[in-house]
C-alpha cells in the first residue's frame, strides 16, 4: 500500500501591485511530489488605483496591500477550508524579493506573524524563480526525468524583469542576460501610456495588435529591434519606447484619431519586443546546449509570444521541451509562490529574524540569509 503524505502550503505574494494568497495541498510519495491541488488562489488587483498614474506607486501600493491582505487571506482560507478541512498549514511561504521594497515588507511582516501564531515554519521565495517554477505545477511535466529536462534556458518577462537564466536544476541558476534599462512589460506599459491606451499596457497592446490588418501598412511604421544582433544575451527596451514616442508625436494630430494607426503601431511594438526576446532565447538555448526552454512572467501571457516561440522551437529545434504556464498563472499570483516553496522546502525556518525583504534579490543568490 502506497503511503502518501499531504502537505498544506499557505503562500503570500505582494511584490508589486497584486495582493495574493494561495493555499495548496501537495500530495507526496517518498518526498517526491505527486500532485498539487489548488485549494485557493486569490488575487486582488490594484489596477484601478494605479491606472490613472500609468504605473505603480510603491507607497500607494503598500497601503493597499496592508488594507487588502487580511481580507484576501480570510477569503483564501474560507475557499480552501470548503474543499479540504485542515487545522493549520504545514508551511507558510512568502515572496521576499525581487520587487518593490515597501510592498514586499507588507507580505513578509504578515507572513512572519502568521508563521509565529500558527507555529508553522516559513519558506522565503524568490519571485523570479516562482514565475519559472509555476511551470511545474503539473508534476507530470517530466519534472522527475531531469535527464531530459536540464539544462534549461528560461526567459522571465514581466513588468519588473526581463532576464535569461540558465537552469541546471531546480535551485541552481545562472543569470546569463538581462535588460539594461526597461523590462519588456514596462515597455508595453509605457508605450500604451504614450498612445493613451491605459494600464497595464501589455493586454491592451495585444488586443489592439490582434485587430490590425496585416495588409494595411498605410503608416509604414518600423520600430528598432534593440540589441538583437549583439553577441551578449542582454536586452534594452527604452529605445523602443522613445521610437514610439517620436513616431506618435511626428504624426499628431492624425494619429490621435486613427484607429488603424493605433492598431498598426501596437502590432509593431508587440512584434519588435517578440523578435528580440525570441532571437536571444533561441541563441542562448543553442549555445548553452539546453534541452528545454521555459517561459514565465506576466508578458508570457502574451498569445503571440507564446505561439511564435512554440512555432520556432517546433521548426528549428524539434527535440526541445517547451514549457509555458497557463495564461492565468503568468501574471502575479501566490500559487506560484506555493509551488516554489514546495520545491524549496529545505529552506524552511522558524528563525524569523532571517526572513527579510530584498528588493534586488537575484536568482542566483541564496535567500533566507541575513546577508540578503
Ligand atoms: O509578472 P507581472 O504580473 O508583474 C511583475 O512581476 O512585474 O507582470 C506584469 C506585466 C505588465 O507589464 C503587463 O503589461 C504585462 O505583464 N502583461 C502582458 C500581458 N498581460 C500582462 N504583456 C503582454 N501581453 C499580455 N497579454
Ligand atoms: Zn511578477
Amino acid at each position: 500500500m502506497k503511503q502518501f503524505n499531504n502537505l498544506i502550503i499557505l503562500a503570500i505574494e505582494t511584490s508589486c501591485d497584486d495582493t495574493c494568497v494561495s493555499i495548496v495541498k501537495v500530495k507526496e510519495l517518498k518526498a517526491k511530489v505527486k500532485s498539487f491541488e489548488v485549494l485557493s488562489n486569490v488575487v486582488s488587483s490594484q489596477v484601478k488605483l494605479h491606472e490613472k498614474y500609468g504605473g505603480v506607486y510603491p507607497f500607494l501600493a503598500k497601503r493597499e496591500h496592508q488594507k487588502n491582505l487580511p481580507v484576501v487571506y480570510k477569503k483564501a482560507l474560507r475557499q480552501a477550508q470548503s474543499k479540504q478541512k485542515f487545522k493549520k498549514p504545514d508551511l507558510v511561504a512568502v515572496t521576499v524579493g525581487p520587487g518593490l521594497e515597501p510592498c514586499l515588507w507588507t507580505g513578509v511582516n504578515f507572513a512572519i506573524k502568521l508563521s509565529k501564531n500558527l507555529n508553522a515554519p516559513i519558506v522565503p521565495v524568490n519571485h523570479v524563480e516562482a514565475h519559472l517554477l509555476v511551470n511545474f505545477l503539473n508534476p507530470g511535466h517530466r519534472i522527475r526525468n531531469t535527464k531530459y529536462l536540464f539544462p534549461a534556458v528560461c526567459l522571465v518577462v514581466s513588468g519588473g524583469h526581463t532576464q535569461l537564466i540558465l537552469m541546471e536544476r531546480i535551485g541552481k541558476y545562472k543569470a546569463i542576460g538581462q535588460t539594461r534599462d526597461d523590462a519588456a512589460g514596462e515597455c508595453f506599459d509605457k508605450t500604451a501610456r504614450i498612445l493613451g491606451l491605459g494600464y497595464p499596457g501589455g493586454p491592451v497592446i495585444a488586443a489592439e495588435a490582434a485587430k490590425h490588418d496585416m495588409q494595411n501598412t498605410k503608416y509604414n511604421i518600423q520600430l528598432p529591434r534593440p540589441m538583437i544582433y549583439q553577441k551578449n544575451y542582454d536586452f534594452s527596451f527604452s529605445g523602443l519606447k522613445t521610437a514610439v514616442l517620436y513616431d506618435f508625436k511626428k504624426r499628431i494630430p492624425e494619429t490621435k484619431k486613427s484607429k488603424s494607426y493605433m492598431r498598426q503601431m501596437c502590432s509593431e511594438i508587440q512584434q519588435a519586443a517578440i523578435d528580440v526576446l525570441i532571437h536571444k532565447t533561441l541563441k542562448a538555448a543553442r549555445n548553452f546546449k539546453a534541452k528545454t526552454i521555459i517561459l514565465g512572467g506576466g508578458v508570457a501571457a502574451n498569445e503571440e509570444l507564446r505561439e511564435q516561440l512554440r512555432r520556432r522551437i517546433e521548426k528549428e529545434m524539434p527535440s526541445f521541451v517547451y514549457h509555458v504556464p497557463d495564461q492565468k498563472h503568468c501574471t502575479d499570483n501566490a500559487l506560484m509562490t506555493a509551488v516554489t516553496a514546495y520545491y524549496r522546502r529545505k529552506e524552511k525556518t522558524k528563525n524569523w529574524k532571517k526572513i527579510k525583504a530584498n528588493a534586488n534579490l537575484r536568482i542566483d543568490q541564496k535567500y533566507g540569509r541575513e546577508t540578503c
